[in-house]
């Protein structure tokens, strides 16, 4: 059983528990929250667990790894120190701002011989092996991936606030938030774009609320949408010589269906999980057992293009963050 420590205290840290309990391969060790309040809210259903409100307390504590829900540019200096601590790291979507963020966690993370993750978590669905392997012997000719969302934060931000998720100072925004999902799905299945090109309708913050871009691949183009603003309900497509391949969303792939050029269906057959996040867990406990290393490798490389083309794309739509420095601005 891997030792499971926790930092932040939203929703998301409790489905992450939710899916490495079903997993059997985690035991919840710690919390780490900056209020002890919130800690103690956060655990009272899961019995007696160790809380902490100092991160070298926490980091001291004896468990084997992290997984780090904080707000996005809280990500990488929390991931540093917790590789210094020894400790395994899992962060969450999107792990890193700046993509030299992420080249540092690795390397740091290959010197203290801890494994480092992203949990993106549609990037560890199995479908998708499924579905590379049926377009395998078929020409690409183009592909179209949605991810929008109205955001629960949305009434805030229009009363005047500002939410972490639409702040500039916690590398917010629709393309980091949801974005990054169709650009996993680009990448997984077609790995690095030759371009990247984004527009976006944005906040005087700089901070995207929706916006449409295009990723280029050798003979064919792909199509994204992604908002925090409104919600989309179209499903993804994939194009081929011999017909079009229709996903009902490139997160939490649940059905696949091809539609030859003379209007036949086939349904690929595809076996979701229980939870949105247990595939995810099941990997990063198999890779620290030893049994993945060319897929921890992959996961790697895929991870580091993801934060390329993502910066790439706030920078052509003018994105900018308040850790980013003039050089990132060019
Ligand atoms: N995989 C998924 O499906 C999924 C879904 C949602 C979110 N996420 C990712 O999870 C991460 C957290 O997102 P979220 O929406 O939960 O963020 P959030 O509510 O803004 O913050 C998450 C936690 O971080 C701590 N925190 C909040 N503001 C902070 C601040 N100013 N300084 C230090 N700590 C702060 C809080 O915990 P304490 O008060 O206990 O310290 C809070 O519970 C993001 O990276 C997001 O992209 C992933």
């Amino acid at each position: 059983m891997l030792q499971l420590g926790i930092i932040g205290t939203s929703f998301i840290s409790h489905e992450f528990i939710k899916a490495a309990k079903l997993s059997q391969k985690y035991s919840l060790r710690a919390v780490y929250s900056r209020t002890l309040t919130s800690a103690e809210r956060f655990v009272q259903n899961y019995g007696p667990i160790a809380i902490y409100t100092e991160m070298v307390e926490f980091l001291s504590s004896d468990m084997d790894i992290v997984y780090i829900a904080s707000p996005n540019s809280l990500h990488f200096n929390q991931a540093k120190v917790a590789i210094l601590a020894r400790k395994h790291v899992i962060i969450e979507k999107p792990a890193v701002s700046r993509p030299e963020e992420w080249q540092e966690l690795v390397k740091l993370a290959e010197e203290h011989q801890v494994y480092l993750f992203e949990a993106a978590r549609n990037y560890h669905e199995k479908a998708w092996e499924k579905i590379a392997a049926f377009l395998k012997n078929q020409t690409l000719l183009g592909a179209h991936f949605t991810y929008a969302k109205y955001s629960s934060k949305m009434p805030a931000l229009l009363a005047g606030q500002e939410p972490n998720v639409f702040s500039a100072k916690y590398a917010g925004g629709a393309l980091m938030d949801l974005g990054i999902y169709p650009i996993y799905a680009a990448i997984k299945l077609f790995g690095a774009p030759l371009e990247a090109h984004y527009q976006a309708q944005q906040l005087p913050n700089s901070i995207d609320l929706n916006g449409a871009g295009q990723l280029t691949y050798p003979g064919f183009q792909v199509h994204f949408q992604t908002g925090k603003n409104i919600n989309s309900f179209l499903p993804a497509e994939i194009y081929t010589n011999q017909g079009t391949l229709s996903l009902n969303s490139i997160e939490e792939v649940g059905s696949a269906i091809f539609k030859d050029l003379d209007g036949q269906e086939k349904e690929i057959p595809l076996e979701p999980a229980s939870h949105p996040m247990l595939e995810e867990a099941r990997y990063f406990a198999r890779v620290i057992e030893g049994k993945d290393p060319a897929d921890y490798q992959e996961a790697l490389t895929a991870a580091s293009l993801v934060h390329q083309t993502l910066f790439k794309l706030r920078q052509d739509a003018g994105i900018h963050f308040e850790g980013d420095t003039d050089d990132h601005k060019r």
